[in-house]
């Protein structure tokens, strides 16, 4: 109801759509939005000094996505999407408190579609440590539907084998089934891949799995719903031309163009480093 409101105000339909998370994983949704609104103007915004986020407090987490929130709405965005699933899950309320644009999180999307498609309803949730214990997935899971089984699993090895390209080779398939294996024991028939990186390790996580259990990725479901709510409240930019991307990051590693184009799976231009209050 509040999103409803905060659209009903004059924002101009060309204002940029911000993106945050706390760092490059963010891309795989980001990614998503560009495919699905080839015509918006985003800025992304990567917290890559700070990162990660999956292992801090939900305390630090909330005022890093205060900060980022600020920055964003200072550059004038028509609606901030938090990409991270660890800040969606622990900062998202905090953030609609200080935003006068929606601010769209990965939870609620990835839930709905897991729901759409489960036919036992039985769902596995994957995702960072802080995501798990925030229990945010579960909670917004019971509040769509309260027959649902889930179960919850933090899977923290995937960020860092995600980020070193380790996808397809033995060792991520043994992670992937030390993590995953009892899953199949318990039946579920849906997983949600609740965190920015897991989407990159779909292939073997759908291997150790196997074919009969719905992968769910909230990142390219939260695209379909941004696109959803700007056509709804007439936002969409009309622009003909392409749309500007433009990324913001707090550090920039050595390895962030070839970690960045894996996530993506394009080369990314015009990035900047820049220092937050
Ligand atoms: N972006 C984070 C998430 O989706 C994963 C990486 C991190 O822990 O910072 O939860």
């Amino acid at each position: 109801m509040i999103i409803f409101d905060i659209m009903k105000k004059n924002k101009s339909p060309r204002s940029p759509v911000g993106v945050f998370d706390s760092g490059i994983g963010g891309l795989t949704v980001a990614g998503s939005l560009f495919e699905i609104l080839p015509n918006e103007n985003i800025i992304y915004f990567g917290d890559t000094a700070r990162l990660p986020y999956g292992t801090k407090s939900k305390e630090t987490v909330t005022k890093y996505s205060i900060e980022i929130t600020k920055f964003l709405l200072n550059k004038n965005v028509k609606m901030i999407v938090v990409a991270c699933n660890t800040a969606s899950s622990v900062a998202l309320h905090h953030l609609r408190k200080i935003s006068d644009v929606p601010v769209i999180g990965v939870i609620k999307p990835g839930s709905k579609a897991a729901l759409a498609v489960t036919d036992n309803y039985k769902i596995g949730v994957i995702g960072t440590l802080g995501t798990i214990q925030s229990f945010a997935y579960k909670t917004q899971i019971h509040k769509l539907e309260k027959d649902v089984e889930v179960f919850s699993k933090a899977c923290s090895l995937f960020v860092q084998l995600a980020e070193d390209g380790w996808t397809e080779n033995k060792i991520a398939e043994l992670v992937a089934k030390e993590y995953l294996s009892e899953f199949i024991k318990l039946k579920i028939d849906t997983l949600i891949l609740g965190c920015t990186h897991y989407p990159i390790l779909k292939k073997t996580i759908s291997k150790v799995l196997g074919k009969k259990i719905r992968l769910i990725d909230s990142g390219e479901e939260t695209a379909k719903e941004v696109k959803r709510l700007l056509e709804q409240f007439h936002l969409l930019n009309p622009q003909k031309a392409k749309g500007k991307h433009r990324f913001f990051v707090t550090d920039f590693q050595k390895k962030f163009k070839e970690i960045s184009e894996r996530f993506l799976g394009q080369p990314i231009h015009d990035v900047k480093k820049v220092k937050l209050n």
